[in-house]
């Protein structure tokens, strides 16, 4: 398959790419422990600057943007749509003794430039992140921070414990190995999808099979966890995105969905049935044309397919919905009804049958890749914009093309808020937030993270003022309007 080669040469030339920055990385650490190494207090006893930032005259504490007005001038909601919640130079853990960490460190378990936060969630009073194991000296791959935040950098703390996370040198795939990305479902339980991958950049080892796990955030106990069966895995898989479909508040009856970005399919587990199938379609496959990336200087070729997964509100009386989707090297969306995804009976036998219910839908436009997308409870859909560093939206009531989709940072004047927006939530409390992690994932990949610099943020906005006055408010598109039939009625029989 001419999909499986381009594949395998890209992963080549990141080998190389990643080879050169290992080389500069070192020589960096060098120079930083020459002369500019200042200790910090107990979170800071690696050779990296201290975290401290300058707010730039911002007062309250952890809502001051870079790019925002200075104390004193007024503040619009416009400038301050996205709140800065956590920012980062670099990553830390907290261990449960200092000595703990040192250790960590002197025997290079903990190495804090090799850690870089892709996923983010939020529930109540904690935000989840992940920590995948791209490179050695990740020490957890998945953990949470408190909110309302009390420091600007805080150190990540494993979740559930540290024991709940396996050692890539000698794994026990009975615990948390990488973490990619996680859902948050209406039963209060997180999801996550484990690609049992280590080394991702550097020389890849799926040293587990990849899992499913969920815990339930009332009591921190694990409830799910379902290993994916060998024929469903293909050579060069990464599972890498995961969302939950709870069929009408019966929390026994859910479905998650991951997208194996790297082999363009998805697999479908269901809760009750314990069992999971592959989902294939040619619309889970990258787009060359998108696959170009030109950010920070960089370019690359990324031949991502299936990644961005959003669930529509129920539309019909029995509950069924629309999956939206998108591979990430593509500037399209796609529809596919929930229940031919959650019929086992379909995969693989009639996977050539049901092709053409995979539907596109509109596109968002040149340099429109995205990463992940989801839906709040009035039926906007927010999503990221990686080759932008913006965040976009739209209402799913109206039909998916330009006129009908807006980004907030370009309507403020293309701001450096966030760079490459990796993950984005739409959280579960009664007034809605929209969260954002942003990475920098093409400079650790390809060139050199600077730790003088906020590398990492985590942001949110209230998802109703964000959209309100633009082309997303639903409020000022009223029921009386005719529901556009964006998937035929075909799909839902
Ligand atoms: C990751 O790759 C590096 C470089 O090839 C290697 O030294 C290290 O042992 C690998 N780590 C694991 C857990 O396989
Ligand atoms: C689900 O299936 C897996 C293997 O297919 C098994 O290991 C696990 O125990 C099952 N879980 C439950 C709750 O039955
Ligand atoms: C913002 O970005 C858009 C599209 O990338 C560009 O057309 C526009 O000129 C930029 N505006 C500013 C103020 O830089």
């Amino acid at each position: 398959m001419p999909c499986s080669s381009f594949v395998k040469r890209r992963r080549r030339s990141t080998t190389v790419a990643v080879t050169v920055t290992i080389v500069v990385s070192l020589a960096c650490l060098n120079c930083v422990l020459a002369g500019t190494y200042r200790s910090s207090g107990i979170y800071s006893a690696t050779a990296l600057p201290p975290q401290e930032i300058e707010y730039g005259g911002a007062t309250a504490y952890g809502y001051g943007a870079p790019d925002a007005p200075s104390v004193g001038a007024p503040i619009t909601r416009k400038s301050q749509a996205f709140q800065i919640v956590n920012q980062w130079k670099y990553l830390d853990f907290e261990y449960p003794t200092f000595g703990q960490r040192q250790k960590a460190i002197a025997n290079r378990e903990f190495i804090a430039e090799n850690n870089l936060p892709l996923g983010v969630d939020f529930y109540k009073d904690r935000i989840f992140i992940t920590t995948p194991r791209w490179k050695d000296g990740v020490p957890a791959s998945f953990g949470w921070l408190p909110y309302p935040p009390q420091e600007e950098s805080p150190p990540i703390r494993p979740y559930p414990n540290w024991e709940a996370h396996g050692d890539p040198y000698n794994p026990d795939c009975s615990k948390l190995i990488s973490v990619y990305r996680t859902q948050i479902d209406d039963c209060g339980r997180i999801w996550l999808i484990d690609s049992g991958i280590v080394n991702a950049t550097v020389s890849l080892s799926q040293v587990c099979p990849p899992k499913i796990v969920a815990f339930d955030l009332r009591t921190n106990q694990k409830v799910v966890q379902y290993q994916f069966p060998a024929d469903q895995v293909k050579q060069d898989s990464l599972h890498s995105n995961i969302i939950v479909d709870v069929h009408r508040n019966r929390c026994d009856d859910a479905h998650a969905y991951v997208t194996d970005v790297w082999r363009f399919g998805i697999v479908v587990y269901s809760l009750k049935k314990n069992r999971s199938w592959r989902v294939t379609n040619y619309n889970f496959s990258p787009d060359p044309v998108a696959s170009d990336f030109n950010v920070f200087g960089l370019n690359f070729q990324w031949l991502d397919g299936v990644f961005g997964m959003s669930l529509s509100l129920a539309k019909t009386p029995d509950e069924e919905r629309i999956l939206y989707f998108h591979p990430m090297a593509s500037f399209k969306e796609f529809v596919v009804s929930n229940a031919l995804l959650k019929d086992e009976s379909l995969w693989p036998a009639k996977a050539q049958d049901f092709a053409k219910y995979f539907l596109p839908i509109g596109e968002r436009g040149i340099n429109g890749q995205s990463s992940t997308s989801e839906i709040d409870r009035n039926g906007v859909m927010f999503f990221t914009q990686v080759h932008r560093d913006d965040v976009g939206c739209w209402n799913t009531k109206k039909p998916y093309d330009a006129t009908n989709l807006h980004r907030f940072l370009e309507a403020e004047g293309n701001s450096t808020l966030i760079q490459f927006p990796n993950d984005l939530k739409v959280d579960h409390e009664p007034k809605q937030s929209v969260w954002v992690i942003s990475n920098r994932l093409p400079v650790y990949l390809y060139g050199q993270l600077n730790y003088e610099d906020i590398n990492f943020r985590i942001l949110k906005a209230d998802a109703d003022t964000l959209v309100q006055g633009t082309v997303c408010d639903t409020r000022n598109y009223g029921h009386h309007h005719h529901r556009h039939e964006l998937v035929p009625e075909y799909l839902f029989h």
